[in-house]
């Protein structure tokens, strides 16, 4: 998501915080732009896309002495990627970056457009800096002014304020988005939202704490806790390896992203709920006119999230669905049928198979819908309509947070669908949205489970196979197990309807065949639980994952107890994935980067 840079000292200001952000490219963003104070006058760039279009914006533009700067790559939340949304914002002669939400920007803009001032962006962060100047007007005071308004935020920031009347100083708070300091001997600052800008240039630096808040001049750094005491820094020395710092601490970029999904999933849902419906204002209602069936096509794991969906879509949405996998579906002539919607799945948008698909809808007249993580991608440019899943760059190759995003929209859909069709009551609507609201929760990753899991792994390292099992939407989610698996362990493995093993996959059952049982509480508990005592009986050795305990089994990862299967499902994907990413370790596999597979599959 967004990124932060920030940097007080003589060097070369624009290109510090150029660099900067360009080490920030992986958090993802659509617009980017830069504020400099120098020889007490501002200037800045904006420019929307790729950070290669601020830079040649601002090619002319040359720091050579002291100066204070802000830079910012922005994910589009509030308001579209244009250049009056990037930030920095500006007031009448301040600017701010932020990452984050300000939830009650919507109270403090109706205020303070009361007052009169003219809003230039739709963001919730321009308020911030309206908010410091009407606080700045009333105290004369730029401290107590940013401390006042800092008070007044509420929701998640981090954020940095730069103002005319104090040009060697620069203010920051930071609750609840990641920011550090970086400093040096030669009297420099540096702002990230992470470490990897400031390897090579800080000599330590000191990551903000929740509620923290302050200010830098050359010579100082004063930091606030969220009680208002001045608090000490507590430096640390920056790692020298740029790969490992982009990791956040975290052993692979899987195990990261695996953790970053509950932040992401509150992305994808931002601004998409009300109380009574699901918005997505970047389609047409009219798309859904006229259709008596989707049809969902993609490869891998975004099939996956495909199948998930199309239990969804029947449920909630009553409307018929199929699922094709990309490189079947082009070589088959199927039946392409006007009241089809065509809706088609990728993380990267670049996958040669479906993209082909696509093409071939578009060619038939059906009307097309893509899902899909990055913008301006292939798919997005051609489809006409298209839900972006939020996730963020994905660098590990076995997906793990595109998943988890794409069928957080699709549950999202199916209720948008059903609201249309009307095929759902308002109650049930209404406490879908509800359920909806949890799954940021009942996806963070608990330290006990990821402990559990990282023991019992030792156990599953071997073995003439795995077999991962559950029924109606938990069998997509037993694909999808089995797929991080054989992927980064290189083992063995399947997915399978839970009833369908006794018709044949049964006569496997030995001790050494693992059978992972998905047994969600809240969906066909006591029909899985018979299908999973069968090949216990059998003697395979049974995982099961559930939130009751279940005594056929050899292991067991529990789970919450939750209100409905589908917070189950995002729990016991996370579980899934664990395990696939502990195995793969032990094993002693590139996590990342597994061989012979490939992030972007762009040829046939
Ligand atoms: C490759 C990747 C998979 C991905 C699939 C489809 O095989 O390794 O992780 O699921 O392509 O990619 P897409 O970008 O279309 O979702």
């Amino acid at each position: 998501m967004c990124g932060i840079v920030g940097y007080l000292g003589n060097k070369n200001t624009k290109e510090i915080l150029l660099s900067g952000l360009k080490e920030l490219e992986y958090r993802g963003y659509d617009s980017a732009g830069i504020a400099v104070l120098q020889d007490g006058e501002f200037s800045n760039y904006k420019a929307v896309g790729k950070l290669v279009n601020l830079e040649e914006k601002t090619k002319n533009f040359i720091t050579d002495k002291f100066a204070i700067g802000i830079g910012h790559t922005r994910w589009a939340t509030h308001g579209k990627p244009t250049e009056l949304n990037a930030h920095p914002h500006l007031g009448e002669s301040s600017y701010v970056v932020h990452n984050g939400i300000i939830e009650n920007y919507a109270e403090l803009k109706q205020e303070l457009q009361k007052d009169g001032i003219k809003f230039l962006s739709q963001t919730d962060t321009e308020v911030i800096v309206h908010q410091f100047e009407k606080n700045l007007l009333a105290s004369g005071d730029e401290f107590e002014a940013f401390s006042k308004t800092i008070s007044e935020l509420e929701g998640a920031y981090a954020t940095l304020i730069v103002t005319k009347s104090l040009p060697d100083t620069i203010f920051f708070a930071k609750h609840g988005s990641p920011m550090l300091v970086g400093v040096n001997d030669e009297n420099e600052k540096f702002f990230a939202s992470s470490d990897s800008p400031l390897i090579g240039l800080a000599k330590e630096v000191n990551y903000f704490e929740d509620g923290d808040y302050g200010y830098v001049t050359k010579g100082e750094l004063v930091i606030f806790d969220k009680d208002g005491n001045k608090s000490k820094p507590n430096f640390s020395q920056l790692s020298t390896d740029k790969l490992s710092a982009q990791k956040d601490g975290y052993r692979f970029f899987m195990e990261k992203e695996i953790y970053e999904q509950s932040d992401v999933i509150a992305d994808t849902l931002l601004g998409r709920l009300s109380d009574e419906e699901i918005m997505f204002d970047e389609i047409d209602k009219n798309l859904f006119n006229g259709i008596n069936e989707i049809k969902l096509c993609a490869c891998g794991t975004s099939y996956h999230s495909a199948l998930s969906a199309s239990y969804l879509f029947e449920r909630y949405s009553k409307i018929r669905c199929s699922v094709e996998i990309a490189s079947e579906f082009r070589y088959r002539s199927p039946i392409m049928s006007k009241d089809t919607l065509f809706v088609v799945i990728s993380q990267s948008g670049e996958t040669a198979d479906t993209l082909e698909t696509l093409k071939m809808a578009k060619k038939a007249g059906l009307r097309t819908l893509v899902i899909c993580n990055v913008d301006n991608s292939s798919m997005v440019r051609l489809a006409d309509a298209c839900i972006l899943t939020r996730a963020g760059i994905e660098k590990g190759v076995a997906s793990t947070k595109a998943f988890a995003t794409q069928v957080t929209v699709f549950w999202m859909l199916s209720l948008y669908v059903a609201k249309l069709r009307n095929s759902l009551s308002r109650d049930e609507l209404k406490h879908q949205i509800h359920l909806l609201r949890e799954i940021p929760v009942a996806t963070i990753v608990s330290d006990d489970m990821h402990e559990r899991i990282k023991r019992l792994s030792k156990r599953y390292l071997h073995g003439h196979g795995f077999f991962f099992i559950g029924r109606d939407i938990f069998f997509p989610l037993a694909l999808e197990g089995a797929l991080k698996l054989k992927e980064i362990s290189y083992l063995h493995a399947e997915g399978y309807p839970s009833g369908e093993m006794k018709h044949g996959p049964i006569a496997l059952a030995d001790p050494e065949l693992f059978t992972i049982a998905l047994l969600p509480e809240h969906l066909l508990y006591e029909k899985s639980k018979s299908n999973v005592e069968e090949l216990s009986a059998r003697d395979s050795t049974i995982c099961a994952i559930s939130s009751k305990e279940f005594d056929k089994a050899d292991d067991f990862i529990k789970i919450n107890s939750s209100k409905d299967y589908m917070l189950e499902f995002f729990e016991m994907m996370i579980a899934v994935q664990l395990l696939s990413l502990e195995i793969s370790i032990r094993l002693g596999n590139d996590v990342d980067m597994p061989r012979n597979l490939a992030k972007s599959v762009t040829v046939e």
